[in-house]
């Protein structure tokens, strides 16, 4: 069967049958959901949420690097999933939003796990050693190969790399400049790394180094 046609597949009929076993999301997260949606804007979606707290959770992560925070949907879900000594870092260009994601980890009971990184991630990144357990890329789609090699010279051994809206590119999104720089980021992930792109929400590509 094709992606195309699976994707299709998986975002009617199977994630409607999800819907029955989503596991029950704690306020905050409802509400940001709500915020995202009425503005447009794209925290990744309740299952890959789900999934990221699982993969922090049993990784035993202690410095978690993440790249886009928006409202801090996805933060929220990583810190939930962290050690009490953990920590997250995320980088966001938009003060506003990086205003209103400090918001939400205090709601969250997150804030003292979570320090934010105002700025260009292109910029922020080159600032950062090695020291990091998890990178989760979730920004600029065309950055996403530069993104890739930071994570590479960032974490340690061990460490793991996973990329959201892996599939963006083929659904169709953007311009062919977004989905040249997310096959290029799939392929290297998949390819060179021996990771794997799981088809879940818009697609997670996953790898360890
Ligand atoms: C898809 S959203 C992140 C969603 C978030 N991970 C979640 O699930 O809640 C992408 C975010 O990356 C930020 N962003 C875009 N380009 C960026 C850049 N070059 N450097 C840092 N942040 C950037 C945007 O402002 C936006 O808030």
């Amino acid at each position: 069967m094709s992606c195309r046609r699976f994707v299709e597949i998986y975002s009617t009929r199977i994630a409607d049958y999800l819907k029955h076993f989503e596991s029950e999301r704690s306020q905050v997260l409802v509400d940001i959901e709500k915020a995202c949606e009425e503005r447009e804007l794209e925290p990744v979606s309740p299952d890959v949420g789900v999934f990221l707290r699982f993969l922090v959770n049993i990784s035993k992560c202690r410095r978690v690097l993440e790249i886009g925070t928006c409202l801090g949907y996805s933060t929220i879900c990583m810190a939930q999933g962290l050690t009490s000594e953990g920590l997250i870092e995320t980088i966001e260009v938009d003060q506003g939003r990086a205003s209103e994601a400090e918001e939400n980890f205090k709601k969250a009971d997150v804030a003292s796990k979570i320090r934010i990184l105002h700025g260009f991630a292109l910029n922020i990144l080159p600032t950062l050693k090695r020291d990091y357990d998890l990178v989760f890329i979730d920004a600029l789609k065309t950055e996403y190969p530069q993104y890739l090699d930071h994570s590479l010279r960032l974490l340690r051994k061990g460490g793991i790399i996973i990329g959201d809206d892996a599939l963006l590119g083929e659904l169709g999104w953007g311009d062919g400049a977004g989905k040249k720089a997310l096959d290029e980021f799939n392929r290297r992930m998949c390819n060179e790394l021996k990771g794997v792109l799981v088809p879940l929400g818009d697609g997670l590509t996953l790898t360890t180094i």
